[in-house]
């Protein structure tokens, strides 16, 4: 039995290719993508902590915040209305992902992209100039459209750039330019908030703008990607892409490589219905299981509702503002380490130390609330270390999940699928994602104010759980090629019973086949 998650020693396949400066911008201005998706999940928690917003929006809530300071602190900010305010954009992400699908394949990366960045162009211009809650909830629904199309589309692009010995690396460039538009926006509503008049809530979310018109230019200015442009039969532009790509003038081996990927692809009729198939159960954990447990990891409820959890847990509300952007920058810095890390020591280990380190953090974390807060959450006075020690831990926590779950949430996903899924397969993946994010988002208010400092537990149940998957199913996909990955599934102790004779020997034909395509 091969070992649990070993890597497969098959006939490795070196592709030659260098980290050209065209790839490396190339895939810093698609990773823009991820800086709109980040804006947002910054944004909102700290406009829903800013007093003028609440009182123009959700007078209720400001109410509750203010009026009767003895009430339960787990349950000031629990509000239908604010939570759809935070979670309408979710919803809307995962049925534009499956739209993204279409053109993604039909029509190209690019086009996806562009139209990401126009959707999410519009909801911040309506955001911004907000008079009434419906305004605000369309433009966090066309904001969530935009996602929807940059998120299917740009991780594809990302890995289908990417020389393979970096694209983990590169990948990541994506998850980066989350962390930095998360940032970006709790630094900014830091500052907005302290305006007087108190209309900096629109600048932040008005704001959103900006990454919107780097994503709309910056797609214009980008090439498909090699394997979507043979998908759509033009093999002469796509072997030139991929000389100017990988800086060389002989492709030839992974040219033919991806031109057999795609002839076996277009053998497929319905990617859809396909991959309900038996051979690709593998692939289907992950593009289901990745994302779940990805969100239930509790990211969220930091990354959303850190400012309202930190006032919740007896900061003002500019201290709540700035432990924010003490969390942002710590998720930018081990996301750094992540792209250090994921070629040379694994996607496995980032995985595996990334889950023990915040399970350990959440425990820690629900002890001290609880401490403190217990169950009718009246703290009385809180001590200042004791605040010290709570960030402390949330700290060690994100940067656990930024150098583990975070990245790799989006990059396992999107390098597992072989291509005649890969666009269908990454929809899933994020619709997945979108769906549990928006639960998460939907019922941390309410499950704050009943859980109460259980809600660390809950999370760290499921980080247990996650942890075992990835020990036992999940292989290691590190330095292998994209379009090599079934190598991995075939070695596996538990997956190779699902991997088909049929299936292996259409690999074997195919690559027959491409020995003859080299002679063309
Ligand atoms: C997740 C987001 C999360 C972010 C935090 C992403 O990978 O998909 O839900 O908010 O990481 O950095």
């Amino acid at each position: 039995m091969p070992a649990v998650g070993g890597i497969p020693t098959g006939p490795g396949k070196e592709y030659p290719g260098n980290l050209t400066p065209y790839v490396i911008v190339t895939c810093v201005v698609a990773a823009m993508g991820g800086l709109i998706f980040g804006y947002d999940i910054g944004i909102s928690g700290g406009v829903t902590s800013m007093d003028p917003f609440l009182l123009k929006f959700f007078p209720k809530v400001y109410r509750s915040k203010h009026d009767d300071s003895s009430t339960n602190q787990y349950c000031q900010y629990n509000s239908q209305t604010l939570t759809m305010f935070t979670s309408s954009l979710y919803l809307a992400a995962l049925l534009s992902s499956l739209v993204a699908s279409t053109v993604t394949r039909k029509f190209g990366r690019k086009p996806s992209m562009l139209l990401g960045g126009l959707l999410f162009f519009a909801g911040a211009l309506l955001n911004g100039f907000a008079q009434a809650v419906w305004m605000l909830i369309v433009g966090r629904i066309l904001l969530g459209f935009g996602i929807g199309f940059a998120n299917q589309s740009v991780p594809l692009y990302l890995s289908e750039t990417a020389p393979y010995k970096y694209r983990g690396a590169l990948n990541i460039g994506f998850q980066l330019s989350i962390t930095v538009g998360i940032l970006v926006a709790n630094v900014l509503n830091y500052f907005f908030s302290k305006i007087h008049g108190g209309w900096g809530w629109r600048l932040s979310l008005g704001g959103a703008i900006v990454p919107a018109i780097i994503l709309t230019v910056g797609s214009l200015f980008l090439p498909d990607t090699p394997n979507s442009l043979i998908e759509r039969g033009n093999m002469e532009d796509a072997r030139e892409k991929l000389k100017r790509i990988r800086g060389l003038e002989n492709v030839d081996e992974e040219f033919n490589d991806l031109v057999m990927a795609s002839e076996l692809s277009k053998q497929v009729e319905h990617p859809w219905r396909n991959l309900l198939q038996r051979k690709y159960r593998p692939h289907m954990a992950v593009a289901t299981l990745i994302p779940f447990f990805q969100q239930f990891t509790g990211i969220n409820v930091i990354m959303f509702y850190a400012p309202v959890l930190f006032n919740t847990i007896g900061f003002g509300d500019d201290a709540s503002l700035m432990s924010s952007v003490i969390t942002g920058l710590v998720n930018v810095i081990a996301t750094l380490v992540s792209i250090y890390g994921v070629d040379k020591w694994g996607r496995r280990f980032l995985f595996l130390e990334g889950g023990g380190q915040m399970l350990i953090c959440q425990i820690i974390v629900a002890a001290c609330i609880g401490a403190k807060f217990g169950i009718n959450g009246n703290p009385g006075e809180l001590p200042n270390w004791y605040a010290i020690v709570v960030v402390l831990f949330i700290c060690i926590y994100v940067a656990a999940f930024a150098w583990s779950w975070g990245p790799l949430g989006w990059l396992v996903p999107s390098e597992v699928f072989p291509l005649e899924i890969r666009s269908a397969a990454q929809s899933i993946n994020v619709s997945v994602n979108m769906v549990f994010t928006f639960l998460v988002a939907q019922i941390f208010l309410n499950m704050l104010c009943h859980l109460k400092f259980g809600l660390f537990l809950f999370f760290a149940f499921f980080v247990v759980v996650m942890t075992i998957y990835i020990y036992y199913f999940l292989p290691e996909t590190k330095n292998i090629p994209i379009e090599e990955m079934n190598q991995v599934w075939r070695s596996h102790w538990f997956w190779a019973k699902f991997m088909t004779e049929e299936f292996s020997n259409g690999n074997v034909e195919m690559l027959k086949g491409g020995q003859a395509l080299k002679n063309v």
